[in-house]
């Protein structure tokens, strides 16, 4: 009915993915925790909705992602706000709009917006994202807990940046922040991190600034082929049992799952258009391609394909490529699949950083987007058409 390539959801597994989170959080003594779903993952307004609705707040990177979740009816005082590039005009809206937080990841960042939020009249709550110098083992574009990495305050920086904010106008501390990376599929990282964040917030309190708030980010890994990430319940598990015998139980804790909450959830559907056997590889052609799914593209990141179609016929072993002209534009190497034209190829896992990182490269429309719920289907986002992609565009004066 919606045609090829198209994203779809089940709105069970979303609501699943978070309850367990939230139960894990339960089991451990923490009642009304903030789980900030990062909204980068996947911010279809029918996504956000849902989580809004399950009692999530929202990690947010841009004012676009803020519009966003309040179309969606999330709740502004559950939002904290990440990124290194916040502009006066993010910074003003999100003030405006009354979030919780904002993980300030720069000193200049730090004096910008407390220019900013005393130019409204307003206090702005924040958090340090401190970078804690652990290395989180994953992909090098996805970490970003070390310190060749642009992302948040150096650790030894930590004190004396948290007395500035303490002492400009406009700023309010309330808490910590840290993130080390995405697909974490191992605790050590999170446990050494955690250990890191836990004596900076004594040195902070020490010299004289409150922390309330532990923020412990996301990076949650999730199974793509074979690996074997801990449950949320370890994971937390865990860190919470860190976070009390260091005698830091009386602090709010919070996460910033982005990948564990949806990756799982969803799948992109595309057709085999064509099948190209050849002397050094044989290729199969699908009407997907990287401008909709740039995961493979630009980490060589393994995403599960299966055919929908059960067939007989003995499986070959195929490149799946799109119909992109880049040699990069391949959705997976060597797979094994029985398929001929016409099927519908499943690319699993497809629900994380699938259609947020979609491009119209190669003049493609985007694809849908479809969320299953129990029995019944709907329409998440219309395809893209065509005189959309260039309806901005404006052809220069005839002379
Ligand atoms: N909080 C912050 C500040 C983040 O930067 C991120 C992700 C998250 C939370 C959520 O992390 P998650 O739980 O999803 O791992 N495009 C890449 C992933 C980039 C992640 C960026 N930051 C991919 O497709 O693997």
């Amino acid at each position: 009915e919606v045609g090829t390539p198209v994203y779809v959801y089940s709105r069970a597994t979303l609501e699943r993915h978070f309850v367990v989170f939230r139960d894990a959080l339960a089991a451990v003594g923490v009642v009304d925790p903030l789980i900030a779903y990062a909204v980068k993952a996947n911010s279809n307004i029918a996504v956000l909705q849902t989580f809004a609705q399950a009692g999530c707040g929202f990690d947010i990177v841009s004012s676009g992602e803020l519009a966003r979740v309040l179309a969606a009816g999330g709740d502004p005082a559950k939002v904290v706000f990440s990124g290194v590039g916040k502009t006066r005009h993010e910074m003003a809206e999100a003030l405006q709009a009354g979030v919780k937080c904002f993980n300030v990841e720069s000193t200049a960042e730090l004096e910008v917006l407390s220019e900013v939020a005393a130019g409204l009249k307003l206090t702005a709550r924040i958090s340090l994202r401190v970078n804690p110098d652990v290395d989180a083992g994953t992909h090098p574009y996805i970490s970003t807990g070390l310190k060749g990495n642009k992302f948040g305050i150096a650790h030894e920086l930590a004190v004396q940046t948290y007395l500035r904010a303490a002492s400009l106008p406009g700023i309010e501390v309330v808490g910590i922040d840290c993130h080390i990376g995405s697909q974490i599929t191992d605790t050590a990282p999170y446990l050494d991190a955690l250990d890191r964040v836990l004596d900076l917030v004594e040195a902070i309190e020490a010299a004289g600034v409150r922390i309330h708030h532990l923020d412990l980010g996301g990076g949650l890994g999730i199974t793509y082929t074979d690996e074997t990430p801990p449950s949320a319940e370890v994971l937390i598990g865990l860190l919470l049992g860190k976070i009390d015998a260091r005698g830091h139980g009386h602090r709010e804790v919070m996460f910033e799952p982005g990948r564990s909450l949806v990756g799982n959830a969803g799948v992109l559907l595309t057709e085999v258009m064509f099948l190209k056997p050849g002397e050094h590889k044989n290729f199969c052609v699908v009407d997907a391609a990287m401008n909709d799914l740039m995961r493979p593209a630009l980490y060589e990141a393994y995403m599960g394909i299966v055919n929908v179609q059960q067939r007989a016929e003995p499986t070959v072993v195929w490149d799946v490529v799109g119909p992109v002209c880049e040699s990069g534009d391949w959705l997976g190497r060597d797979r094994s699949l029985s398929a001929q034209p016409g099927d519908v190829l499943a690319v699993l896992s497809a629900g994380a950083y699938g259609m947020t990182m979609a491009s119209n490269y190669n003049t493609r429309g985007r694809a849908a987007e479809v969320m299953v719920d129990g029995s019944k289907t709907w329409v998440i986002r219309e395809r893209e058409t065509v005189q959309e992609l260039f309806k901005q565009e404006h052809l220069l004066p005839s002379s």
